[in-house]
């Protein structure tokens, strides 16, 4: 919202939400989440034409448009749960636009959401609209930005897609809605489609994506039994045209609110359509993901010569990529959480995760493995967590070190000293395949990476 204000000075932008210390925050320059760049866009058109509120009735009431980013988790109880979204903020939404509309609108989902929610939004939003005046028009407008990349991913997007009803309002709505994107998009960079196949692309790119990375990762397995070099492959490979060398990169698992989230729910969808083995086919990239996790806790084990018990180890990353300090999902805490199941002491250094976030996380997260079915909680002994500000703290009297998330200041650190204060034999995992392990080696660590040889 706060690119469309910037883009479009003569629109006015009103972003709205119940949680007043959010919305206070978006009021300040201490904005509630980190994303880099964003403070600078929001400052220069907040005040302009870009506010932040907390009365939703009036500004609902009084818009052309609205956009609905509401969260979509996974349901945890009932029919569905584990898998199916959870759209009971959507329906809460659509049934406050109803109540506060005196005039027409367009609808716009930009939250991701199962194929055919519109058909039923539209239903909430009709049946509680008393005035016969007020109609209501959906569109799906998914996002496909990137968090850590928003502001350059919304900049220059490969694409805005708009899916709407083939009838004379809906088109209609698409162009009222492309006009907006026609501000900064140039025109071939906006895709029409229809509600659904909106809905179901958005769901499929991000399933395509994890699916790359799962089939990297279990390459990154066969790499590290036969002594081939997962880079090498996924460079090789990434040549072809066909394939492309984007999102080839091996990792301790894939993490962020999306990927887990909307597989399922693409699972679920197949499911209930009768479609067992499509919903197989996707579900594997999951298992697969939660295989890389268990897998790299259990070289980190086997490499300190099958014991970690009371022995500390320092963790690089927390956050479940480099840029923010989102943990949704982060591949950390499985680690963390299996690390500390096996007897051992973690030590967390982020740059951005706040302390409150790796203990709430750490303590509370359900606890899953890639061989148990079922969510199972370990016990978790809070003494064994630590958390510190500075990477050469963290890294004092430590047994070993895993990197597991990319971020930019852990390639130049001084590895020699972070040595010198660990425990010997000092040894560095390399979830993320950043470092330099020929200079670690020279300095004496024992180097474990990712789908590389020894
Ligand atoms: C993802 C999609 O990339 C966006 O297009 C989409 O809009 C977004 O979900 C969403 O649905 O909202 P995001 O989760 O923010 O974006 O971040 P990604 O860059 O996709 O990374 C996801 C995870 O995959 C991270 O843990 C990252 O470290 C990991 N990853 C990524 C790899 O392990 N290897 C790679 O080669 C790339």
């Amino acid at each position: 919202m706060a690119m469309i204000a910037l883009k479009c000075p003569e629109i006015e932008v009103v972003v709205v939400d119940i949680n007043e210390a959010r919305i206070a925050a978006w009021n300040t320059d201490k904005l509630p989440i980190y994303e880099p760049g964003l403070l600078e866009v929001v400052k220069e058109a907040r005040g302009r034409n870009l506010f932040f509120s907390t009365d939703v009735g009036k500004h609902v009431g009084e818009a052309d448009i609205v956009f609905v980013s509401v969260n979509t988790p996974t349901k945890t109880s009932g029919v569905g749960a584990g898998k199916a979204a959870d759209l009971t903020y959507w329906e809460g939404a659509a049934r406050v636009i109803a109540s506060v509309s005196s005039s027409s609108k367009i609808i716009v989902e930009k939250s991701t959401v199962p194929v055919k929610t519109a058909d039923a939004i539209e239903k909430v939003l009709c049946r509680n609209c008393t005035n016969p005046d007020v109609h209501f028009e959906i569109l799906s407008n998914p996002e496909f930005l990137a968090e850590g990349t928003a502001i350059e991913d919304l900049m220059a997007p490969d694409r805005v897609l708009i899916g709407g009803k083939d009838t004379e309002s809906g088109r209609a709505a698409i162009e009222a809605l492309a006009s907006v994107y026609a501000h900064w998009v140039p025109q071939e960079r906006i895709l029409r489609a229809n509600l659904w196949s909106a809905e179901l692309a958005k769901l499929t790119a991000n399933a395509m994506l994890a699916q790359r990375i799962s089939s990297m990762n279990s390459i990154s397995a066969l790499c590290e039994a036969t002594g081939a070099d997962v880079q090498q492959v996924a460079r090789s490979i990434g040549t072809d045209s066909r394939i492309g060398p984007k999102f080839l990169n091996a990792s301790v698992g894939f993490g962020g609110s999306c990927f887990q989230k909307d597989i399922l729910n693409l699972v679920y969808i197949c499911e209930t359509a009768g479609l067992q083995q499509v919903a197989n086919y996707w579900e594997q990239v999951i298992t697969m993901n939660n295989y890389q996790k268990h897998r790299f806790v259990q070289r980190v084990i086997s490499a300190m010569f099958n014991t970690i018990s009371k022995k500390k180890i320092a963790v690089y990353g927390f956050a479940f990529k480099k840029d923010t300090g989102d943990t949704r999902e982060t591949p950390a805490i499985d680690v963390c959480r299996g690390l500390m199941a096996d007897g051992a002491n973690v030590c967390v250094y982020d740059p951005q995760v706040t302390d409150e976030q790796v203990y709430q996380d750490l303590t509370t997260q359900p606890y899953e493995w890639y061989d148990h079915p079922n969510p199972r909680s370990a016990p978790v002994d809070k003494s064994a967590i630590a958390i510190s500000h500075d990477p050469m703290e963290a890294a004092r009297g430590a047994h070993g070190i895993c990197v597991l998330t990319e971020w930019d200041e852990f390639k130049s650190y001084d590895y020699q000293k972070v040595y010198d204060n660990m425990v010997k034999p000092a040894f560095i995992f390399d979830g993320r395949n950043i470092l330099d392990h020929q200079k670690l080696r020279e300095i004496g660590f024992i180097v474990y990476a990712l789908g590389k040889p020894l």
